[in-house]
């Protein structure tokens, strides 16, 4: 069974294929983050009309990687939702429309349940059940996945998600956007101690987040040093930042090991890529006697792959295909 996957839920345009014998032949990915950093963020006209540019050239791409053409597809799977309705119902109207000329059916996929499958996807995949910790710019959960479509929601973050407090924050510090990775390297040249920051939620007693108060504290930080942030400012102050968000993500994560009394973790999103994260959570779990997966980051951050993945493996656990040409997306999925 080969199926094509299509994501274009925000500012990235993936298209992939997967075989069900063989695993991941081809994926193509363009991301929009140059275009949308500009403007300080992603900007949802602008995404959607540079998926429509970018689908059908990235068809082709993953096409001829693989070798194979529009015939060899048996379905094709995308991102129905959740995220940018325009930006979502580009993919769809894509998927869709393949289909219905190839005369496929279709399997709407739910971006997080791509998101929860994608470390399958790696060279050394863990085993169900797992606990995946799923932070990126869009997405903080904590989830038990003990199979496919048995997917537990352990806790989230009740206000921004991690992703979205670092890029903020690293603007409050004067960083372009996306900033994240970049208050992440700037936290490696400050001072830990110097300023103290809040752990919002930290003995909330659940595996619930909240980060927008983290920011708050971030922008009285910087409205107390006045007009002109020196250097030695902003890297004490993405320390402080970074210290207060990783050890929020890893006592929380800790505390769902500890409540499912599961052996593995995987961390999925952007956020994983953050260093001081993964030194952290790799000291915890040899000290704590679990594993750590981190999947490769071109499958952590939104991609084709992971869609094309979660449509095999939805039918091989029984969903049936729908007919192609029905089309309907679901923002708020
Ligand atoms: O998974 P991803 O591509 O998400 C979305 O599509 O939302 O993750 C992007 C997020 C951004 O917020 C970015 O700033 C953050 O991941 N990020 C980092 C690092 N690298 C990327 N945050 C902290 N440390 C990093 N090294
Ligand atoms: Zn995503």
């Amino acid at each position: 069974m080969l199926i094509l996957g299509v994501e274009s839920s925000c500012d990235e345009t993936g298209i992939a294929l997967y075989d069900s014998e063989a695993g991941l032949l081809s994926h193509a990915l363009h991301s929009q983050v140059a275009m949308h950093a500009e403007y300080g963020g992603v900007v949802p006209e602008l995404a959607s009309r540079d998926h429509i540019r970018r689908v059908v050239p990235l068809l082709r791409e993953a096409l001829g990687q693989a070798g194979k053409s529009l015939n060899d597809i048996d379905a094709v799977a995308y991102t129905r939702g959740p995220g940018l309705a325009g930006a979502l119902l580009v993919g769809c109207a894509f998927a869709e429309a393949l289909a219905l000329a190839i005369d496929k059916p279709t399997i709407p996929v739910h971006h997080l349940e791509g998101h929860l499958l994608s470390p399958l996807l790696s060279r050394d995949p863990p085993t169900f059940p797992f606990v995946a910790l799923l932070v990126s710019g869009g997405h903080t959960q904590l989830m038990r996945v003990s199979g496919v479509g048995q997917y537990e929601l352990l806790g989230e973050t009740l206000d921004d998600a991690a992703g979205e407090a670092f890029d903020k924050s690293a603007k409050l510090l004067g960083l372009p956007y996306p900033g994240g990775a970049l208050l992440s390297k700037l936290a490696e040249t400050g001072t830990p101690g110097v300023h103290e920051l809040p752990r919002p939620m930290l003995h909330s007693g659940d595996l619930n987040f909240s980060f927008s108060g983290l920011k708050t504290a971030v922008l009285t930080l910087v409205r107390e040093q006045g007009e002109d942030l020196t250097d030695t400012f902003k890297a004490d102050a993405a320390r402080a930042f970074q210290e207060a968000i990783v050890e929020v993500l890893v006592k929380k994560s800790l505390k769902a090991m500890k409540q499912t009394g599961l052996k593995q973790l995987v961390v999925a999103g952007g956020v994983g890529a953050n260093k001081q994260l993964r030194a952290t959570l790799n000291d915890e779990a040899k000290r704590k006697r679990f594993r750590v997966y981190y999947p490769e980051l071109e499958f952590c951050t939104d991609n084709g792959a992971m869609i094309a993945l979660a449509g095999c493996l939805r039918l091989q656990a029984g969903t049936p295909a729908k007919e192609a040409g029905d089309f309907a997306v679901q923002p708020r999925w």
